[in-house]
Parts: C-alpha cells; structure tokens; sequence
C-alpha cells in the first residue's frame, strides 16, 4: 500500500499488517485476553449517536481547533499517547513520530520504553527545538532511580511526567504471547497516594496520572492536588473488560462533574475519527490521545505520521461543522445522546 492511498486513520493498520512482519504487529495490535475492552474501546463511539444542530454559521470552525494543554499551545485538541517500540514500524522509531507532530504542531507524548534513546528523541526535535513533549515513565520502587530518571527527563527539556498508573502488573496478553512476542510492563504495586506525594517532591514537572477508570479515582487524583489527569485503559491492553475512557468520561460527567472545572482531563483509546474525538470534548476532556493509528502510520516514517495528524485535524473540523458546532471550545453534552442505545 502506498501513502497516496490512505484515506483515514484505520487504514494505517492494513498498511502496516502488510508491512510489518507478524511479530511487531502483533505487538502494537494486541489487547488483553478476550480483547472485549480493546473491542469496546472501538464500539463504544457507535453507541452514542449524535444529535446534528442544522443553520448555524460553522465557517470560523477550523479556527477554533487550537488548544493548550498544560499551558502549552497545539494546533488541535489531540496528541500521539505513548507508546513503546517505534522501532518495530520504522528505522526512524520515535524520532518519525516527533517530526511528524511537530509538522503537525501536535503534542507527542514519548514512551519510556522507546526504541530510541531519551537523547535521540530529543535531538529529532532539531530546528524546532522549541517542540513541547511530555515524557511517559513506569518506574519502579527505588527513589535513587527514580530521581535519577527525573532528572534526566527536566535536561532533555520535557514539560511533563506522564506516570502510567493502570500497570500494577504485567498486561494478560494472549495474542502476543501465541506470537512468542513479550508483553512486559512493569510491576509496581508500591504506587499509592502516599508515593506520590514523595515523588512530587523530587521534580518541579507536573505529574499526570494516566490510566484513571473510575470517578473514584478521579476525585481522588485531583483532592491529592494533581493537575491533569488522563482516562485510559491502556487501549485495552491491560486489564480485559475495563471501561473506555468515553464511559468514565460520561461516569465523571453524571456524578461529579466538576472535575472537568478542576483539573485538565485528557482521555484516550479506541479514537479512530473526528467524531470519536467529538464526543470525548463534549463531556468536558480537554484533548484526546490517539495511540495505534499513529504506530501504523510510522510504516511510512514521518511523512505518514504527519498525514494521520492531517486527516484527524480535517475530520475533527467537518465533522464539528456538520455537527454544527461553531466553536470547538463550546460543544457541549447536548451534541450527543447518551441514551445508550442499539436498538433503532
Ligand atoms: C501502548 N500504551 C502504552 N501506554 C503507556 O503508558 N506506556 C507505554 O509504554 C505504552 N506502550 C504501548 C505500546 C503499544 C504498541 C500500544 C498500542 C499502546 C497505551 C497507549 O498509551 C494508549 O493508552 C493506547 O494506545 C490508546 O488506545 P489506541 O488509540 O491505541 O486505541
């Protein structure tokens, strides 16, 4: 499959199940046991329809897609979340998804377990220094090591410590293992409330609890005094049968809503078109990560990331126009049915 021929992000991975041997795929596309959550993370969009506003002037719409996160400027309310082993898509690895958003003047999250080094992802952002990333961390339960890693992360010049919290033990993955493919993240059970705390201490960065699946464990994230949360389930890569992020987006909107008021929440999984992202902004999350579509895309190096931000921007602005919402920033509840529904 050739670049030219992509139309929209699902199509990244039939290029890449072509392109990539069985092994790497595997390992991007892989969910937990029965896959229901990684399923669900896709199914769920469908499940809500929309309800379109006709006669309203869209025309200033494409101007109203830039946002901040954390304070920092992006061209859209969307960002690449981390994912490890670029390396499998592309020689370029990381560095092709760092160019790709800075084309595209998007937010990169990297992963701890890149392909590339720390220092090599840093350096890919050569002219344009300037570019925002926010850097993943696992971490395990020995401060010195903590603190060493901290401190590498604020010299590389990332803006923000993402710290995945749905991985207190190794994901349960049954495809990748049929594949002999390791599936290894770590084990960290020490993480509570309490470790957080020490850990504020040992960096000034914000730290972003990612992997948040509960209303629970939202209020709690912000009483500890966090500043952005992020709702994910790891695209379904963990723990099966856990909800999309769409779900506890809508669990925060119906019983305390205020958080979105209180903290930046981010969410990800399952987002594949404009709309999907649509309905995440509408409950009150902040911006939207995508993570396998920008994987895929890395089969044809930074070019083809940067064409999977291209029609993400595109779709995410026709689809508010003919939504007809006439600024990004005011969608609200009211654009979609939450009326669970299949039944039409
Ligand atoms: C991930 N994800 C992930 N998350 C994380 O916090 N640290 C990591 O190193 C990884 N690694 C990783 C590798 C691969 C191949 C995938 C597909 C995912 C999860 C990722 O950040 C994100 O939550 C999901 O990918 C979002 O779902 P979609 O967009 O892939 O459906």
């Amino acid at each position: 499959p050739a670049l030219e021929s992509i139309v929209g992000l699902p199509d990244f991975e039939w290029a890449a199940r072509h392109k990539m041997n069985t092994s790497a795929y595997t390992y991007y596309r892989n969910g937990a046991a029965g896959e229901w959550s990684y399923r669900n993370n896709l199914e769920v969009f469908q499940r809500f329809r929309l309800r379109p506003r006709v006669m309203v002037d869209i025309t200033k719409i494409e101007s109203t897609l830039p946002t901040t996160i954390l304070g920092h400027n992006f061209s859209a309310p969307f960002f690449i979340s981390p994912c490890a082993r670029a390396g499998y898509a592309h020689e370029g690895g990381e560095e092709n998804l760092v160019k790709g958003a800075a084309a595209g003047n998007i937010l990169y999250m990297a992963s701890l377990y890149s392909s590339k080094t720390m220092d090599e992802i840093t350096a890919a952002k050569g002219n344009n220094s300037a570019q925002v990333l926010f850097q993943q961390v696992y971490l395990t339960d020995n401060d010195t090591e903590t603190q060493a890693l901290f401190s590498r992360i604020e010299k590389a010049g990332s803006k923000a410590i993402v710290m995945t919290v749905d991985s207190a033990a190794d994901g349960n993955r049954h495809r990748a293992a049929r594949y002999g493919v390791g599936s290894a993240d770590s084990s960290y059970s020490y993480l509570t409330w309490d470790y957080y705390h020490k850990l504020s201490k040992m960096t000034s960065l914000p730290i972003i609890p990612k992997g948040i699946q509960t209303v629970e464990d939202a209020r709690l994230a912000v009483q500890n005094g966090v500043k952005a949360i992020m709702l994910s389930n790891h695209g379904g890569r963990q723990l099966d049968t856990t909800p999309s992020s769409l779900e506890v987006a809508l669990e925060i909107h119906n019983r305390d809503p205020d958080i979105f008021k209180q903290v930046e929440v981010y969410a990800d999984g399952g987002v594949r078109y404009g709309a999907d992202v649509l309905k995440l902004l509408s409950l009150g999350v902040r911006a939207v990560g995508v993570g396998r579509p920008f994987m895929f895309s890395n089969v044809f190096g930074a070019e083809g990331v940067e064409k999977a931000v291209k029609i993400l921007k595109h779709e995410v602005a026709i689809d508010a126009a003919n939504l007809g919402v006439a600024d990004l920033k005011k969608i609200g509840p009211n654009y979609v049915d939450w009326r669970s529904t299949n039944a039409w």
